[in-house]
């Protein structure tokens, strides 16, 4: 069989992971990879090349992707979708496996439908893919945000100031959760929840009162009456760019304002995204990859390798971008047994 194999949206940790476990699984069984370049975009283009598992060995520790990678929507216009399906059909691609978020998988459904064999493994450092425990990518720049929390937390207590880190996260609070709580900040203010106010002053006032400082974790996508001009417009899939609300710089204003508390905001931005993949997110991504390509070699053509209960398995394309992951009332509840 000839593999294609292409990662698309936002780039996280431990996607060369994954292109290194399909690319040596294929190969294991006598099938050769094509990588294409920059998501879709190399598929439209036919922008590719052969991957060898040789060249792959070492990139199981780097960050980034050695794909490239691009928010095309190769759907968008008929005359896109034609180019998509003519590429494939000139380099004989037995099947393709897709690795991506939502958009990137909706995407590969839509290939699925007009009867393409596509396969796909979920990946976002947001954690917002329904249908899997957790995506790879999460796990590395959580642990990236922690860090930078306590970075904060010293200079916080040195200026005995409120510190705010503003994190990523464009529907779901996953990594301001886990930032929130893993770090533990004295609030963590998430996208499913209302901003409550009142209830972040009192969180500030009582942090700052018993150690002399406070810290804060907020997701760029939490709800605010912020909304800079460069949100309007957004990528191909029709996605707002979040970070320039700057919600950590407005919140930051508004504590010291109403509490009279000096208060700094710091925006993390990028750096979450970068950087060596941690081993969670390695042996997923491996797994992912690999089990991928099980999907296909069975004929499973439409699935999704995800993690579930420990075990990869396979579910659908629908099932996998039927909804998006939210973080839920029980992670809610655990985070608020921890405010200030
Ligand atoms: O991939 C999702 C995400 O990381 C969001 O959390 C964030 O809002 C967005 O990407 C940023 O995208 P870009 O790289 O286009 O600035």
């Amino acid at each position: 069989m000839r593999f294609g194999v292409l990662t698309g949206g936002g780039d996280c940790p431990g996607l060369n992971a994954a292109i290194r476990g399909v690319v040596y699984r294929a190969a294991r069984f006598g099938h050769t990879t094509v990588g294409f370049l920059d998501g879709w975009k190399g598929v439209r283009d036919d922008l590719h090349r052969t991957l060898t598992p040789a060249e792959l060995a070492e990139s199981v520790t780097h960050g980034g992707t050695v794909l490239g990678t691009s928010r095309t929507n190769p759907f968008k216009k008929e005359e896109d979708a034609t180019k998509v399906l003519a590429t494939l059909e000139r380099h004989h691609i037995d099947a393709l496996v897709a690795i991506g978020g939502d958009d990137t998988l909706t995407a590969a459904r839509e290939l699925g439908r007009r009867g393409r064999p596509v396969v796909g493994v979920p990946k976002t450092m947001d954690n917002d893919v329904a249908a899997t425990d957790w995506t790879f990518g999460f796990d590395s720049a959580s642990s990236v945000a922690m860090d930078a929390l306590e970075r904060l937390r010293d200079t916080a207590r040195s200026h005995h100031r409120a510190i705010i880190l503003e994190v990523m996260g464009r529907d779901a609070g996953w990594v301001a959760l886990a930032t929130g709580l893993a770090g533990g900040a004295d609030a963590t203010l998430v996208p499913e929840e209302p901003y409550a106010e009142p209830k972040l002053m009192e969180q500030v006032r009582r942090a700052h009162a018993a150690r002399g400082y406070a810290v804060i974790v907020a997701s760029e996508g939490i709800d605010l009456p912020v909304d800079a001009a460069g949100t309007t417009g957004g990528d191909e899939f029709g996605h707002a760019l979040l970070r320039e609300r700057g919600v950590g710089a407005w919140l930051a204003k508004r504590i010291e304002a109403v509490t009279g508390i000096e208060t700094r905001s710091a925006q993390i931005g990028h750096i979450q995204r970068g950087g060596a993949p941690t081993l969670f997110d390695r042996l997923l991504a491996t797994r992912l990859g690999a089990g991928a390509v099980d999907l296909a070699l069975a004929g499973k053509f439409g699935e999704v390798a995800v993690l579930h209960g420990g075990a990869i398995v396979g579910v659908t394309l629908d099932e996998a971008v039927k909804t998006t992951k939210v973080v839920d009332a029980g992670w809610l509840d655990l985070l608020h047994t921890f405010d200030a």
